[in-house]
């Protein structure tokens, strides 16, 4: 199972290759192509990432055919609205060499979200974009935005891994048949994860990695994750969790591993919101 089927009928990878902090050109180029090697094919960039040219660039240079990949790419806060999300879509397409996307996200919960929200509704209907959804949404955020749409979001990417689990959220997009889209989903390489006691006795078991079993992990509950690394060998291994199968008494044994306790910015916290809000793109 490399798949999931979101809500709206549209296949979704189960795993993708997350390009964020991967400014300059010719290494997010070069590490992209190590991920589309090695059999990634979905690939998560945002405009606020600025380096969705890049990005362009180096799906063209794989050769891999477009309908066999799946491209995601977000929306930044200062282009939340109505007008200004379709012009901010249109500018992402360029940079990004394509003719439609296969996802767009609101990246934040701050700004104009109705507005947004209409905006990308025309798009999926247009066939611009293959299908919407959310980023760094609360339960609240996500009820507020179910209201008012009437496509409803595939997913909501939030920061998730098994040190931070997102229990209550995760059961709320379950309950809503919206996916959760794990970012961070190493812990952003966090020790007290990726070196947890808990775990290596499971990978000793399957011949794994830490890292794999904790792929393997958001695979099983059924959430999709954006695995980053800068070195090809990692690049690899991460995407190689297909030919082993976590028991339900290992999935609880991590499921027992959550703090609940973020690793980054918590979207509710309003100095979080604020040092978001000020950043403004000059792109
Ligand atoms: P590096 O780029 O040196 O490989 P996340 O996916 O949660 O955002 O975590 C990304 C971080 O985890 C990066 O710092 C990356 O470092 C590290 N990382 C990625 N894959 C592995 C792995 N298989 N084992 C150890 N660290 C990893």
């Amino acid at each position: 199972m490399n798949y999931f089927i979101l809500n709206n009928g549209m296949k979704i990878p189960v795993l993708g290759f997350g390009v964020w902090n991967l400014k300059d050109t010719e290494q997010c180029k070069s590490i992209l192509n190590s991920a589309i090697q090695a059999g990634y094919r979905l690939i998560d960039t945002a405009s606020a990432y600025l380096n969705e040219t890049a990005v362009g660039e180096a799906i063209k240079e794989s050769g891999v055919k477009r309908y066999e990949l799946f491209v995601t790419s977000k929306l930044w806060v200062q282009d939340t609205g109505y007008e200004k999300t379709k012009e901010a879509f249109e500018r992402t397409l360029q940079r990004l060499g394509l003719d439609y996307l296969d996802m767009y996200l609101i990246h934040w919960p701050y700004g104009d979200i109705a507005g947004s929200w209409k905006a990308m509704e025309e798009l999926y209907h247009e066939g611009k974009i293959k299908a919407i959804g959310v980023s760094n949404f609360s339960i609240g955020e996500m009820q507020n935005l179910l209201e008012i749409a009437s496509v409803k979001p595939v997913v909501n990417q939030v920061e998730c891994h098994p040190l931070f689990q997102q229990k209550e959220l995760r059961a709320f997009l379950k309950e809503n048949e919206i996916y959760l889209d794990a970012w961070f989903p190493l812990g952003s390489g966090n020790k007290d994860l990726l070196e947890h006691p808990q775990l290596k006795p499971i990978a000793d078991k399957y011949g794994k990695e830490n890292a794999q079993i904790i792929l393997r992990w958001h695979m099983q509950e059924g959430a999709i994750a954006l695995p980053k690394s800068t070195k090809p060998e990692r690049i690899a291994s991460n995407f190689a969790i297909w030919d082993f199968e976590l028991t339900e008494q290992e999935m609880n044994v991590i499921r027992s591993i959550d703090t609940n306790k973020r690793l980054s910015n918590n979207p509710e916290d309003e100095e979080v919101k604020k040092k978001i809000t000020s950043w403004v793109l000059d792109i």
